[in-house]
């Protein structure tokens, strides 16, 4: 295994569609799903999709720590999770501004609006199907690793960027103290 480069914003690879992944069970898919959780986990991320490590195909891994979890049946610990060719389904049309960083955008953090609720599809690094829903923590990660699969990154998706800082500064002017204020949209 190994650690791989991450793309930062800017770099063309990020703002791409990618393709979907044909074969699941491919040596070098299984040998870049283990990279990339190696590599996940050595930059302290909650997720990472395939476009961030320079191959454009529809595949991301994603974990849900215990003190990230919430209390729904829906939002619970996630060990290192793998979706290929997800497909995400937004449950209802409310939004919620939630506190995000990219590992694309190292230093950054800002609250972006997501759907509190979402269904998604697609297969296991087993290429077995899944299918479930998500709420909290859950779903926004999955929705932010989605996006990178269409060559979104978050900032795409904000309308209010008084609240997208540097990490250190948000922490000092306490903006993670206070829960990003519920909106609708
Ligand atoms: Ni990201």
């Amino acid at each position: 295994m190994s650690i791989l480069k991450i793309a930062r914003m800017g770099h063309p690879v990020l703002l791409q569609r990618c393709t979907p992944v044909t074969d699941p069970a491919a040596p070098e898919i299984r040998r870049l799903i283990a990279d990339m959780i190696e590599t996940m986990e050595d930059a302290a991320g909650a997720g990472l999709a395939a476009p961030q490590v320079h191959v454009p195909l529809r595949l991301f891994v994603f974990r849900v720590p215990a003190g990230r979890a919430g209390d729904g049946p829906d939002d619970g610990f996630e060990g290192n999770a793998v979706l290929i060719n997800p497909e995400v389904e937004l449950l209802g049309p409310e939004r919620v501004l939630r506190w995000e960083g990219c590992l694309s955008i190292p230093g950054l953090r800002a609250a972006v609006p997501r759907a509190p609720r979402i269904r998604y599809r697609g297969l296991d690094r087993d290429g077995e199907p899944v299918a479930r829903e998500a709420g909290g923590f859950h779903a926004g990660v999955v929705q932010h690793e989605n996006d990178h699969l269409d060559g979104i990154l978050y900032p795409m998706r904000m309308q209010d960027f008084s609240r997208f800082g540097f990490i250190e500064e948000l922490q000092r002017a306490g903006a993670f103290a206070a829960p990003a204020p519920e909106i609708r949209s």
